[in-house]
């Protein structure tokens, strides 16, 4: 397995590379999640490269940017342990040096959801995925299902940009208690990680409502809600059931949809989702 931190390296070893190329973004800290994209990425690709980068700009002030939990030597022994061929980590001044002024903006999609909640968030994801995908070059690029509106704001500028990586995404790894696998998860206290799984467990309750015939979107968020305020560690940020293509909420539930929450416990801010689609 190869480390480089700067861009030229990065660069000359991927002109020597014939075969297809799997890229895997991650802020590091890796878990199961992580490793399912590797994984998936390996299977598809002559070589895989994992990217391990804390993006100061998807932070917002205020964020967890300086405690963000870090430790790259596990990372590097994790993703050793999978066959990954590349570890690509650079630095913040080799990402953003002095004079840095570009950036990429998606609309209506990325100003959504996580985006009311932390502005500027899809723009420092947008903008450090373009430049990552710009100094890899990937044929296929792997991103979580658990990240659904960043899944959907990378999907978007990959097509409006043209940009010549295909996007794949992988499911959600969760907990035998269904608790999303989460860098973040680290935050919580062990009454807050007891209480944690109402999350999927409201997501699941709608979704078996809605596969019974139930359509109307107020009532299936009304029900998230009142699944999730029955646990008193729970402060909900929002509650979502938006189709997929602008992230409309929807009064009518026919298409398929994504049922998103954010929900906080304590230090920790959670998000997952599901998708509601007919099973085929
Ligand atoms: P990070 O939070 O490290 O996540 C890296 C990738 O792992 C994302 O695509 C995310 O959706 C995926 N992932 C996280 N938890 C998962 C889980 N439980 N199951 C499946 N996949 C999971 O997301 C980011 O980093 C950053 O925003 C990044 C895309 C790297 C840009 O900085």
């Amino acid at each position: 397995m190869k480390l480089f931190t700067t861009i030229a390296q990065m660069r000359e070893e991927r002109e020597a590379i014939d075969g297809h190329l799997g890229l895997v973004p991650t802020m590091g800290y890796l878990h199961a999640g992580h490793i399912a994209l590797a994984r998936q990425a390996k299977k598809e690709n002559a070589v895989v490269v994992v990217s391990i980068f804390v993006n100061p700009k998807q932070f917002n002030p205020g964020e967890d940017l300086t405690t963000y939990p870090r430790d790259i030597g596990r990372d590097i022994k994790l993703l050793e342990d999978e066959s990954v061929d590349i570890i690509f980590a650079p630095t913040v001044e080799e990402i953003y040096p002095t004079g840095h002024s570009t950036y990429v903006n998606v609309d209506q999609i990325a100003s959504r959801l996580e985006g009311i909640q932390r502005p500027q968030h899809f723009r420092g994801v947008a903008t450090v995925v373009t430049k990552l995908f710009s100094i890899v070059n990937p044929t296929r690029s792997y991103f979580g299902q658990k990240d659904g509106q960043q899944l959907l704001v990378i999907k978007r500028l990959t097509q409006d940009l043209n940009l010549a990586t295909e996007i794949r995404s992988v499911p959600t790894i969760r907990e035998a208690d269904g608790l999303a696998l989460s860098s973040r998860n680290l935050y919580l206290s062990s009454q807050e990680r007891q209480a944690a799984p109402v999350i999927f467990r409201s997501l699941c309750h709608i979704d078996q409502l809605w596969q019974s015939g139930e359509r109307n979107g107020n009532i299936l968020r009304q029900e998230i809600r009142r699944f999730i305020q029955n646990e008193p560690l729970a402060k909900i940020d929002y509650v979502s059931i938006a189709d997929m293509v602008d992230l409309e909420e929807l009064s009518i539930v026919n298409e398929p949809a994504m049922a998103s929450v954010a929900v906080r416990f304590g230090k920790a801010r959670l998000i997952d989702n599901i998708l509601l689609e007919d099973i085929v």
